[in-house]
């Protein structure tokens, strides 16, 4: 099994760059955050309060999650549920923003994700604790990194291409929160594992990114791509 882990904080880009690089390699792409945010649904379908530590753990140890490819899509399955859309709402992030803080559920999450990646050949693997915890027998490990100021302007052009305007230094403000929330959390904290390679991409366009990416991917993969 070939394993790609793709880390590194939020709004640097690790979605776009991990779904783009399963697609062009043929590998599953396991997105991670998309398990958290299906198991927050379940826990908010099934009535769960947010701080039930013991019901959201045992919720975990027995949810059934799998990724299907439709078309040139790939879907988020909960049991036979096409759940892909429901688990975008904002309540449903905040949700899981908050159950993915509990020990027991990330255990449980992380015997998922390793099992749904040993029934394929290669995985692009997405998320916060994928290349230090989850894999850390990774074939490569990219810690995708861009400043918070970076991520700020992207954010901001993000919205304005939906129609919202949010000053920039909000925006600026909100990201180092959230860094800041994310180094500091007990369990599994946002991290560079020692030998992940740090692509900063200030800068630099979503194709120049990937374009770098999938060349560290040859290099050390080999014929195997
Ligand atoms: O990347 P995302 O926004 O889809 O992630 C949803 C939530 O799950 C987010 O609050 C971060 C959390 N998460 C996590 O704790 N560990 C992961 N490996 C992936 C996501």
């Amino acid at each position: 099994m070939t394993v790609i882990a793709i880390d590194g904080p939020a709004g640097s880009g690790k979605s776009t760059l991990a779904k783009h690089l399963a697609r062009v390699l043929g590998f599953v792409f396991l997105d991670t955050g998309a398990m958290y945010r299906a198991l927050a649904l379940a826990a908010h379908r099934a009535g769960i309060a947010p701080d039930d530590e013991p019901r959201l753990t045992e919720l975990a140890q027995h949810i059934e999650i799998r990724f299907t490819i439709d078309g040139d899509e790939q879907r988020v399955l909960l049991g036979e549920e096409d759940v892909s859309e429901a688990i975008r709402t904002p309540e449903i992030s905040d949700l899981a923003s908050r159950i993915s803080v509990y020990s027991g559920v990330r255990r449980a999450m992380v015997a998922l994700q390793r099992a749904l990646a040993a029934q394929s050949e290669g995985v692009v693997a997405e998320g916060r604790d994928t290349t230090t915890v989850v894999f850390p027998e990774a074939t490569l490990k990219i810690y995708l990194d861009a400043s918070p100021q970076e991520r700020a302007r992207r954010r901001q052009h993000q919205l304005q291409q939906q129609g919202i305007e949010v000053p920039y230094e909000q925006l600026l403000q909100q990201i180092l929160e959230r860094d800041t929330r994310d180094a500091s959390r007990p369990d599994s904290p946002l991290r560079i594992a020692p030998d992940a390679v740090v692509v900063q991409n200030d800068g630099w366009t979503k194709e120049q990114t990937f374009e770098y990416v999938l060349k560290l991917c040859r290099e050390r993969l080999g014929e195997k791509v």
